[in-house]
């Protein structure tokens, strides 16, 4: 089955084809990407309207351009995926007007995925994909979630954040330090020049039990510290750097904690990271050497499938598809659907005994 996946979430329009008939990331047939980055930066951080805009201006080249890619017409495909949420709904409304259009003009099955489902499964398009079950940490701009997987639906959150994602947290350390919006690759570089030892900033949530997070206090350490080092004339370049240094430490260790408790409290030997922070190195670094202890393997997806990108949504909704799961099911009989915010664990697994249902 061939699927056109459509990701237009956040501020990242992505498209790919994924065809079930090969397995593994062998599946992808194309994947094309457009970042509003650069759009974005110029008022440090996400403009929900100019998001959904810019969707509807690069949504449907990108489109032309996978199938042109896959060397493949409409006509070839099977089913579309597009992410349904959560998100910020203007621009989850692009890529779900998009999807239903096609599909019905197409008389093809469509289905809305979820975001996070998608950075979870992200990492079997790898040649080195995790057999179930495993222990996932998803970390992204939006979501600090620490997810035991069973298999494809079957997700039982263990923990996540009280308040700030580790990657938002991430952009205001990043604002504080005047660095551009994604704050996160930033703030890791600034980090690689900081001395280790010089600041040491709390882990919160660690000193007791448990696998949910909390980064707003850290966020207001980080900026008390950089208060303090300013009215001291003392915040220079070198300064910057250590506050980098112990912000990023302080991220690093406290996931890895939450991450080893995980593991010990499922028993499990597995691990997948995903979402934007899993691009972080020295997080991986961290945690490959956390499971190097416990004789447990780390996953991630590739680099540029850690942040959004249309091939997650293919793969999911391939999978989905496939398994007889379509727009009339969970789709809310043919309506679009387009959900801001949408927990993980309301997911359920595929039926593979349902009628693969099209929206004509
Ligand atoms: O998954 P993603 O692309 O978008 C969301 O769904 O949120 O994640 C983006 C987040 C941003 O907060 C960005 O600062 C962070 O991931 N990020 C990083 C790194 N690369 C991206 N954080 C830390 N270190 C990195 N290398
Ligand atoms: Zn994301």
């Amino acid at each position: 089955m061939r699927v056109l996946g459509i990701e237009t979430s956040c501020d990242e329009t992505g498209v790919a084809i994924y065809d079930t008939a090969y397995p593994g990331g062998d599946g992808l047939l194309a994947d094309a990407l457009y970042s509003q980055i650069a759009m974005h930066a110029e008022y440090g951080g996400v403009v929900p309207e100019l998001a959904s805009r810019d969707h509807t201006r690069k949504l449907l080249p990108l489109v032309e351009q996978v199938l042109h890619d896959a060397r493949l017409t409409r006509q070839d495909l099977d089913g579309i995926a597009y992410t349904a949420g959560p998100g910020l709904v203007g621009a989850l409304m692009v890529g779900a007007a998009t999807a239903h259009g096609m599909a019905r003009a197409l008389n093809i099955p469509v289905l809305g995925v979820h975001h996070m489902e998608g950075h979870l499964l992200a990492p079997m398009l790898e040649s080195e994909a995790p057999d179930f079950p495993f222990v996932a940490l998803l970390v992204s701009g939006g979501h600090t979630q620490l997810v035991a997987v069973e298999g494809i639906g079957h997700y039982q959150l263990l923990g996540e954040s009280v308040d700030d994602a580790a990657g938002e947290a991430f952009d205001k350390a990043a604002k504080m330090l005047d660095l551009p919006y994604p704050g996160g690759p930033h703030v890791a570089r600034l980090a690689e020049q900081g001395d280790p030892k010089r600041f040491r900033f709390p882990r919160p949530m660690t000193d007791r039990p448990g696998l949910d997070f909390s980064f707003s206090g850290l966020k207001t350490h980080t900026l008390t510290a950089i208060r303090e080092l300013e009215a001291k004339g003392a915040l220079d370049e070198q300064a910057r750097a250590d506050v980098a240094r112990a912000f990023e430490e302080a991220v690093v260790d406290t996931l890895v904690i939450k991450c080893r408790r995980a593991l010990d409290q499922t028993g499990l030997k597995r691990i997948v990271m995903a979402g934007g922070v899993s691009a972080n190195t020295r997080l991986r670094e961290r945690l490959a050497t956390e499971c190097a202890k416990r004789h447990a393997r780390a996953y991630y997806p590739r680099g540029r499938f850690c942040t959004d990108n249309g091939a997650m949504i293919a793969y999911v909704g391939a999978q989905r598809l496939a398994a007889g799961e379509a727009a009339g099911e969970r789709d809310d009989a043919g309506q679009m659907r387009a959900t801001p915010r949408w927990p993980l664990d309301q997911l359920s697994a595929p039926n593979a005994d349902a009628d693969i249902e099209s929206n004509a």
